[in-house]
């Protein structure tokens, strides 16, 4: 099989990140754009964890028809019944079982026997089993699990009824040969494996994920799970965009080929950075505003000449837009709609008619709208198309010898109007003192930044902030042409987020 499965799990474990919370908007519009990128699996969320991921499992597996839609569950008959419960209408379902598997989280955690675990194992397996034919089992921490244990369960599971065998290094301890050595272990010592496919999922602590999925495929492994951009737990999960190329820039070497349109890419990336608010770094492979940008006189010089002197992959590959101007004040909707669709965006008629006016207002402050101000647009617009609060309107007045001062009008539940004012050491102090005094809600700001979309003065300006709240993180994005506006939108995003949140709790609890 010379097909590597692409197993995407940004929306499990990338968003399992700290303060990378997504609404069910927000998860939908990730999943459909994976579809488009062409993954194999989606591993949609952890439905028994809250209300709130079953609804956005449930949601996405109505919606998704391509790829399959995958549910993780822990390994407990609730778990199970309640993954089936939300992905049981998808075209192709898969519940996705875990378990710890090493000493060390047997004896602290789990509190149980090796015996107790393989029984478990096997018979959680069986129960996923009589739901659905696509079943994953993922002993956990499989990477620091004695290797005899480790084969011994995943016979026991592939008896069972495991289609895939997930082998994770939970803790991103491993070193790529002897991770490599592993799979080779499991290949040459488990009877049964050839009736399922083995999977490798690598954590980032080490910053060796990338590296160790890879050597895991040379040897022979056929899914990797990975997320855009890296995001994950802790360190974060091997980035799916650098395991994708490195598979198609150095087929020479692995021969092997994914399912996903490399052209994609650059978009997902993009969105995935948009609605979490977790910023790719400029250097960061395949996806960095640097990746492909040539300093040095001489590369700057080869590159002219050929690029293939500094250049191993062609930017266009991986969907990077040319910076070209594309509409402007007299664009029309049509041409709006042509846009958006050539950026791979399939808005919904509601959503499409907000956007434009958006576009048209962005129009006129701005002379020229490039494809980067219209992705920035459009994740402003789903970030506010599920809000509790909106803002309506904000304004400052500040100087090097006033006192900042900032008037805010929100729109609340059942379209309540409420509006405030309040002083600050700042206008952005301002502005979020007067909306804390309606929204009401204890937080505090552990983070602000603001950067720019586009070059030039009137270039659209992008805040980041985060809040904490009862020792939770909420990321708030905003992003237009006055960075007061796109401050305050920041907070209202991150407030919302954290309303929402509250809300889901609440709901959980009762
Ligand atoms: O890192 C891990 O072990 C996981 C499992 C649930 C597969 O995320
Ligand atoms: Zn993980």
């Amino acid at each position: 099989m010379n097909r590597v499965i692409i197993f995407d799990t940004t929306l499990r474990d990338g968003e399992q990140a700290a303060g990378g919370m997504l609404n069910v908007q927000e998860k939908l519009g990730i999943a459909r754009q994976l579809e488009c990128l062409g993954v194999d699996v989606i591993e949609a969320g952890f439905p028994a964890s809250s209300k709130g991921d079953f609804e956005a499992v449930r949601h996405i597996a109505l919606e998704v028809r391509r790829s399959s839609v995958c549910a993780l569950a822990h390994a407990n008959p609730k778990a199970i019944d309640t993954a089936w419960e939300a992905i049981g209408e998808a075209e192709h379902p898969r519940i996705h079982v875990f378990l710890s598997a090493s000493d060390v989280h047997l004896a602290h955690q789990l509190r149980k026997s090796r015996e107790e675990v393989l029984g478990q194992a096997r018979d959680m397996v069986a129960r996923a089993r009589k739901y659905v034919g696509d079943v994953e089992f993922s002993p956990m921490d499989a990477s620091r699990t004695e290797p005899a244990y480790l084969y011994t369960i995943l016979e026991a599971v592939i008896e069972a009824g495991a289609t895939t065998v997930n082998i994770p290094d939970t803790v991103g301890y491993a070193i790529p040969q002897e991770f490599g050595g592993l799979i080779r272990g499991i290949l040459d010592n488990v009877p049964n494996i050839g009736r399922a496919t083995i999977s490798v999922h690598c954590h980032n602590d080490l910053g060796l994920a990338v590296a160790n999925s890879l050597e895991a495929v040379r040897q022979g492994a056929r899914q990797v799970e990975c997320t855009i951009n890296g995001i994950g737990e802790r360190a974060g999960n091997a980035s799916m965009e650098e395991i994708v190329m490195a598979i198609k820039t150095r087929h020479d070497l692995f021969d092997l080929s994914t399912g996903i349109d490399s052209t994609q890419i650059y978009k997902t990336s993009r969105m995935v950075s948009d609605l979490t608010g977790f910023m790719v770094q400029p250097n960061k492979a395949i996806v960095g505003s640097n990746a492909f940008r040539h300093q040095s006189g001489i590369h700057q010089d080869g590159v002219l000449k050929k690029a293939i002197t500094y250049e191993i992959m062609d930017p266009r590959d991986v969907g990077i837009p040319a910076s070209s101007l594309v509409l402007g004040k007299l664009s029309g909707r049509h041409a709006f709609k042509e846009r958006l669709a050539e950026l791979g965006f399939a808005l919904a008629e509601e959503d499409l008619n907000r956007a434009f006016l958006a576009f048209k207002d962005l129009a006129d402050k701005k002379k020229e709208v490039t494809d980067r101000d219209i992705e920035t647009l459009v994740a402003e617009e789903m970030r506010t198309s599920s809000e509790t609060y909106h803002l309506d309107h904000v304004g400052v007045s500040c100087g090097d010898h006033g006192m900042p001062t900032a008037t805010v009008r929100l729109i609340g539940p059942g379209g309540q109007v409420s509006a405030d004012a309040a002083l600050g050491t700042g206008p952005v102090d301002a502005v979020y003192k007067a909306i804390n005094r309606i929204i009401g809600v204890p937080n505090r700001l552990t983070e602000f930044s603001v950067s720019s979309v586009t070059a030039g003065i009137d270039a659209i300006g992008e805040v980041l902030i985060r809040i904490e709240s009862d020792g939770v993180t909420y990321t708030g994005r905003g992003a237009a042409t006055d960075i007061i506006v796109a401050s305050a939108r920041a907070y209202m995003n991150a407030l919302n987020r954290l309303l929402a949140a509250k809300k889901r709790n609440s709901v959980d609890a009762g």
